[in-house]
């Protein structure tokens, strides 16, 4: 995992580097941002030489147009690169600014980019950590649900004895540690093969034009997504999407329902789940000139013949198989997605409702982030899930996938 190390220009600053040390002896990968203070306390190179990688000291540091672009962007960067965050030490001025949402440097900037884990190790003399301000300052920070690891009591550099003092590196990296694991997803996907499908497919009417849906892949690629970190392999059939491939899947990209069905057929015997998550284009133009066709006067019709149908074919070959289908309706959906899941011979179709934004109610279904599903499964139940992010409804069609398999498998 990588972690990003901020640094705080306190006495204690000397003690990130041994905590950059601890860090990696527990495996993770530590990137130092540093903030202007803490350059007066420890040197850049102490860092980059313990860590082996480049240190990240100012938020404008460029010398040419192009490198400021790059450096303006870094924090946007180290905060999608990194799982975890932590500082150490954190001092007073840094505490009050996480707290406020201040960002006037990489570090603050980092800080307020970031979404995943936050561990802070605070450090100052005594009666700054005392002070009201302060204290306000990290309660703010505990309710936000970052992790705190308190200083310890002792004599402080100000010749003071009292609380204020860093923690341990050791204590801190145990902390950082532990709360890595906490966050890390349960693995019960783990010796699975998921074979899934996203996205649209394209049919060419032409060598310029073709036939499409306006899927947008995001649902199957959160199912990816969460399927990937829940330790399954993915294999991720993807027609023409506007997304990043998500990471740790094996990606496979298609264009029309042919070239789909024969990755699928390619793929299905290595597969313990199918999940066929495309809207795959029914009809596609018999003979599709190459060439553009050129304008004439006359009426024009095109010569649609069906495309096979893959889920059902996987359905057919099922085998040991989990098999996982959509249906997107515009109709009743739950009779349309239970009628899909018996001709297709299928363990449990989604039925997803696709939807035009409203008066006051958002879109679900094709392009929109968010989606509302029934869960119609072969032991007959019919499955509600709520309006949710596609990663939560990915998360719960996973849920309801393996509960399924349980099911089935304890009626034979
Ligand atoms: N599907 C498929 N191959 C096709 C068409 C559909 O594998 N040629 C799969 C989709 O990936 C989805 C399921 O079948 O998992 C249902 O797709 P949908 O378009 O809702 O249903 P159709 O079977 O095409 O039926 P209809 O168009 O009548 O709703």
């Amino acid at each position: 995992m990588n972690v990003a190390l901020g640094v705080g220009g306190g006495i204690a600053a000397y003690k990130a580097a041994e905590l950059a040390r601890a860090l990696m002896e527990r495996g993770f990968t530590v990137d130092v941002v540093m903030t202007r203070a803490a350059e007066e306390f420890i040197r850049p190179l102490t860092f980059a030489a313990l860590t082996g990688r480049k240190v990240h000291t100012q938020l404008f540091s460029a010398a040419s147009a192009d490198d400021t672009l790059s450096s303006a962007i870094d924090h946007m960067r180290i905060a999608q690169e990194h799982e975890l965050m932590v500082v150490a030490p954190a001092t007073a001025d840094l505490i009050a600014k996480f707290a406020n949402g201040l960002a006037d440097d990489l570090l603050t900037t980092t800080y307020l980019a970031f979404t995943g884990i936050v561990v802070v190790a605070p450090a100052m003399n005594t009666s700054m950590w005392n002070h009201p301000a302060t204290q306000a300052n990290m309660a703010k920070l505990r309710e936000r649900g970052h992790v705190i690891v308190e200083p310890g009591e002792g004599l402080l550099a100000c010749g003071v004895i009292g609380p204020g003092r860093l923690a341990e590196p050791e204590v801190i990296a145990e902390a950082v540690l532990a709360a890595s694991r906490a966050k890390q997803p349960r693995q019960d996907l783990e010796g699975e093969t998921i074979l899934l499908t996203a996205g649209p497919t394209q049919e060419p009417i032409d060598g310029v034009r073709y036939i499409s849906n306006r899927s947008s892949g995001k649902m199957g690629y959160a199912i990816a997504e969460e399927a990937a970190a829940r330790g399954a392999r993915v294999v991720l059939i993807s027609g023409p999407v506007n997304l990043a491939p998500p990471k740790g899947v094996t990606m496979v990209a298609v264009r029309t329902a042919l070239e789909m069905r024969q990755a699928v057929m390619d793929h299905l015997n290595e597969a313990t789940i199918v999940i066929k998550a495309a809207a795959v284009a029914d009809y596609h133009v018999a003979n599709a000139p190459a060439q553009k066709v050129k304008k004439t006067a006359a009426r024009l019709s095109l010569d649609l013949e069906p495309t096979p149908d893959i889920l059902a074919e996987v359905g057919s070959k099922k085998g040991d198989r989990l098999v996982i289908g959509f249906a997107a309706e515009t109709g009743d959906l739950v009779a349309e997605a239970r009628r899909k899941l018996e001709q297709k011979n299928c363990d449990m179709i989604v039925g997803n409702v696709v939807s035009q934004p409203g008066a006051g109610e958002p879109a679900t279904g094709f392009e929109s982030d968010d989606n509302a599903v029934v869960l119609v499964t072969r032991s007959g139940e019919t499955i509600p899930v709520e309006r949710a992010s596609k990663r939560a409804i990915a998360a719960r069609i996973l849920d309801e996938a393996l509960r399924v398999r349980l099911a089935l498998h304890a009626s034979h």
